[in-house]
């Protein structure tokens, strides 16, 4: 045999550990990970110095823009971003202009992604204006539909209970997955006017406002339409030990709940929000050192599922304003994810294995991505190489993506990402976007 690609002097993680290999790729797969001298021979020869391959990573929760929202971010820098952070594969969100909830929408979407992308692209819809529509959305490709809900996003009022729990019945009957945004509306809208009516504009007010409450309040009721329809609940970025009980209880009593963390809630608390200001203002807000704890401690129980970014870039323009109302909340995460969770790795306060697991293998379980998400013979070519030991600070002047913030600018991390594989070809090489756009595939 002959592959396109020959990888040598690697350490090879696998299921089972990681092991002193190499690896080949031919055709956009992996051909074989073997030692050397069982690797066939190859067109092209590459010796990692006895650095890491990862799978690639698949960000589930990623806001990449473009369209109407493309001064924010387009397509082409989201995946830069994405191949320089070492993502391989991310799942785009719908709150887009023009909202991504019909099958003309998602598919003039996925031509713009199809041109412009270096990393694979899957994607989420809104509820549709009409019921019946799902299941033309899902047959396009659509990975699950995204609900929000504090404010109305696609054809759904989140007030309208009745037509809440059909749409939530006819995902159960796709099978596909309802993901949520988890903050109730009634409770936000109330505090909200309070708080303005007080004059309160800091950035406390926007955390009162942002509260725990709501976002248990929301993740109870999504629980119950879940439980009611049958159907899988995933539940975006949990920030609170209260969401983590019910989350964890709802799974106890058999209702198909699966959930996410950002490292954001990991690592930062509302500690930041007070040293850092707007630009740490993300929806739903950093919490409590004790909220902190308890990510952690569900990680390591097993009812965390995935890790995965909330890139939300914005505009800096729209970070910088005077009332906290005028925020926009989020910011970029696809080029700190790896490395901020890599230092927790070299730190020993995360597993190697786990890491894997909640940042590749689960999410592409979870979303049905079809041979990705390990490193197995036969498996699309999505791979990462780290050097464990290099130590270095982040500086979000450097980003690929629009947004040149980041809360966690200045940190000194350990673990790099040094080269990126999508599809068997080399997207990035340290530090550099070395192929030209249109090498990612769009996932169906
Ligand atoms: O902080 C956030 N930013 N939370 C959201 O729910 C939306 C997101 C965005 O799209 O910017
Ligand atoms: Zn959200
Ligand atoms: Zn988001």
């Amino acid at each position: 045999m002959f592959a396109d690609l020959v990888l040598k002097n690697a350490k090879v993680y696998l299921a089972d550990g990681i092991v002193e290999a190499g690896l080949a790729v031919d055709e956009g797969r992996i051909a074989s990970i073997a030692k050397e001298a069982n690797l066939p021979s190859a067109c092209e020869k590459v010796d990692l110095k006895g650095h890491l391959i990862l799978p690639g990573i698949i960000d589930a929760h990623v806001h990449l823009r473009d369209q109407g929202l493309k001064y924010k971010e387009d397509f082409f820098t989201g995946t830069c971003a994405a191949a320089s952070g070492g993502v391989t594969t991310v799942l785009d969100m719908p709150n887009n202009a023009p909202v991504t909830m019909s099958v003309d929408s998602l598919k003039e979407r996925a031509g713009i992604a199809a041109r412009n992308s270096l990393v694979n692209v899957a994607f989420y819809s809104a509820f549709p204006e009409q019921l019946e529509e799902m299941r033309d959305i899902i047959e396009f490709g659509a990975k699950g539909f995204k609900f929000f809900f504090p404010k109305q996003i696609g054809g759904v009022d989140p007030e309208d209970e009745e037509s809440l729990f059909r749409y939530f019945r006819k995902a159960a009957e796709l099978n596909v997955p309802v993901l949520i945004h988890a903050e109730d509306k009634g409770f936000f809208e109330s505090k909200f006017e309070e708080l303005k009516r007080n004059g309160r504009c800091d950035v406390s007010a926007f955390l009162e406002a942002h509260s725990v409450y709501s976002e248990v309040k929301a993740i109870k009721h999504a629980v119950e339409l879940a439980r009611m329809s049958g159907g899988h609940l995933h539940v975006c970025h949990v920030s609170a030990e209260q969401s983590m009980d019910v989350i964890s209880s709802a799974r106890q009593d058999g209702v198909n709940v699966t959930c996410e963390v950002t490292p954001h809630h990991l690592l930062l608390s509302s500690r930041e929000v007070d040293l850092l200001g707007f630009i740490a203002l993300t929806n739903p807000p950093l919490r409590s050192e004790r909220d902190q704890a308890s990510l952690w401690l569900n990680l390591e129980r097993g009812i965390v599922d995935i890790i995965a970014s909330d890139h939300a870039p914005h505009a800096l323009s729209e970070k910088k304003k005077d009332s906290v109302w005028e925020v926009a909340p989020g910011f970029p995460g696809l080029e700190t994810i790896v490395p901020l969770m890599l230092t927790q790795i070299n730190r020993g306060r995360l597993a190697l294995s786990k890491f894997v697991q909640v940042t590749s293998k689960r999410p592409a379980e979870i979303f049905r991505i079809e041979k990705r998400g390990i490193l197995k013979e036969g498996y699309f070519a999505d791979f990462i190489v780290v050097d464990m030991k290099k130590e270095w600070k982040i500086d979000s002047s450097n980003f690929c993506s629009k947004a040149k913030f980041s809360p966690f600018d200045g940190r000194t991390v350990k673990g790099k990402v040094i080269k990126t594989f999508v599809n068997g070809r080399l997207v990035m090489d340290e530090g550099e976007i070395v192929e030209k756009p249109g090498m990612g595939k769009i996932i169906r």
